[in-house]
């Protein structure tokens, strides 16, 4: 049998313990595949006594970071530590010393990746076809099996957390808070479940998809971000009028090959019928959109650690199966400053606004002018009668307009007088 692939594991919680059962369970078959062992050769972690739900590693377990990152005998290290720092140093580290690292962490790699990649010396590769989508194997898909392909646009679902609990809003009428809490209940969300609610987590993912998309230095800095903490049942009652499902969209899309690249996360109305629309629960989808392929779907499970190990193993076989010091096949390299962005305010997309406005004469006509004065139309209007005092809720889908345009009028909306409560605006995706 040729000489195994030496592996080191830096962080062995949840997914460190799903890798190594992986590794472990699936040794042959990996084995065979890539034509020699992956053999876990030491694993660190500041924490050696909790019990984890695999093989007993005690002999090869420690709190020794540094030792196995200066271990000439380990030719590749996997991060699963999560955060920013030490993990950054530590891949930083390993990659200079001429290793391979394979890492889950996407809040690392949209802040850092670039500079990593860039630091990284012929022959040791940055893997991370677990920091998206979790099982759902994205990033090979657009480096391999759409090599070929101009991406036009990516948009998807990338945070089980947040499709719970929008599926649960929709489902029961439930307000965000008792929907998260119920996500809580069952395991799907953190304690501190911001990142996954305030929309940072899926801008990780696309700052990450994007920049492998359209090759250009895009991070997390770069992407207008939107929660889901301000809906309420009432959109999700009108949604469902209009046909339309809420989800938490992100978006990446570029017209041209040399045109400007949009960046954007919120919670969007897509068609009820449509494949992303239907995406039930914990479950991730990503539609990538290429020429000449047309529009391709990935379906599965986005996070917990069977997915994840999954693609972390994956990316181990793709070192194992390279032969002296190559670099896993297409591994492109995101280059270093390089982008050309979309200002948030020339995107162009439908909109879904709710007022809360005087029912009496002529407030329509002040919402319709102060739009119309915007250059925004109206397709389509509901309003249900009086809910509080005189004042009534009304939803306005606006065809195709300027975000710039959008903004002024809600900044002119604001100021009238029939005007009595803060406009709500979410973003419609058609198909
Ligand atoms: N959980 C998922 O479903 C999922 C899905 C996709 C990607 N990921 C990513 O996978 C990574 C790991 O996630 P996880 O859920 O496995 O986290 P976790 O359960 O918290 O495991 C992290 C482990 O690393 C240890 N650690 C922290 N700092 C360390 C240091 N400086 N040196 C050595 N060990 C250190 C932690 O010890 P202490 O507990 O003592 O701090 C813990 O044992 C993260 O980047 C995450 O974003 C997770």
């Amino acid at each position: 049998m040729p000489s195994p692939l030496n592996v080191g594991l830096i962080g062995f919680g949840n997914i460190g313990a799903g890798v190594v059962r992986l590794l472990h369970e699936h040794a042959e078959l990996i084995a065979e595949r890539c034509g020699r062992p992956i053999r876990l050769a030491r694993i660190a972690d500041i924490d050696t006594t909790t019990k984890r739900d695999c093989p007993d590693v005690t002999a090869i377990l420690s709190s020794d970071t540094d030792g196995l990152l200066a271990d000439p005998q380990i030719d590749a290290v996997i991060e699963l530590i999560g955060g920013y720092e030490p993990a950054r140093t530590f891949v930083e580290r390993a990659l200079r010393a001429g290793k391979s690292v394979v890492t889950a962490n996407k809040a690392m790699l949209a802040r850092h990746g670039a500079d990593l990649m860039a630091a990284a010396p012929k022959g040791a590769s940055l893997l991370y076809e677990a920091a998206v989508g979790g099982g759902i194997p994205l990033i090979r898909a657009i480096d391999q099996g759409l090599a070929a392909n101009r991406i036009r646009g990516i948009r998807g679902i990338v945070n089980g957390t947040t499709n719970f609990i929008l599926t649960r809003m929709e489902a029961k009428g439930v307000r965000f808070k008792e929907a998260l809490a119920e996500a809580q209940k069952r395991g799907y969300a953190e304690p501190d479940p911001t990142l996954d609610v305030n929309g940072t987590d899926t801008a990780h993912k696309i700052a990450l998809l994007a920049a492998q998309c359209f090759q250009q230095d895009i991070r997390i800095g770069d992407i207008k971000v939107e929660g889901i903490e301000s809906l309420t049942p009432t959109d999700f009652a009108y949604a469902k009028e209009l046909d339309y499902k809420i989800k938490l969209l992100g978006i990446a899309k570029s017209e041209s090959p040399d045109g400007p690249v949009e960046v954007r996360v919120s919670p969007t109305l897509l068609p009820a019928s449509s494949l992303l629309g239907q995406v039930p629960g914990v479950y991730n989808a990503i539609e990538i959109d290429g020429e000449p392929v047309g529009p391709t779907l990935y379906y599965g499970q986005g996070a917990g650690p069977k997915a994840t190990s999954s693609a972390v193993a994956s990316d181990l076989m793709a070192l194992a199966a390279c032969k002296g010091n190559q670099e896993p096949p297409m591994r492109l390299r995101i280059p270093v400053g390089k982008k050309n962005l979309k200002p948030i305010e020339d995107i162009v997309t439908e909109y879904y606004l709710r007022f809360l406005v005087t029912d009496k004469p002529g407030t329509m006509a002040a919402l319709s002018r102060v739009l119309g004065e915007n250059n925004i139309s109206i397709r389509s209007m509901i309003q249900h009668g009086r809910e509080r005092a005189e004042n009534a809720t009304v939803i306005l889908i606006t065809h195709a307009a300027r975000e710039g345009n959008v903004q002024k009028a809600l900044q002119a909306i604001r100021a009238l007088e029939v005007n009595k409560s803060d406009p709500f605006v979410l973003r419609v995706e058609e198909v």
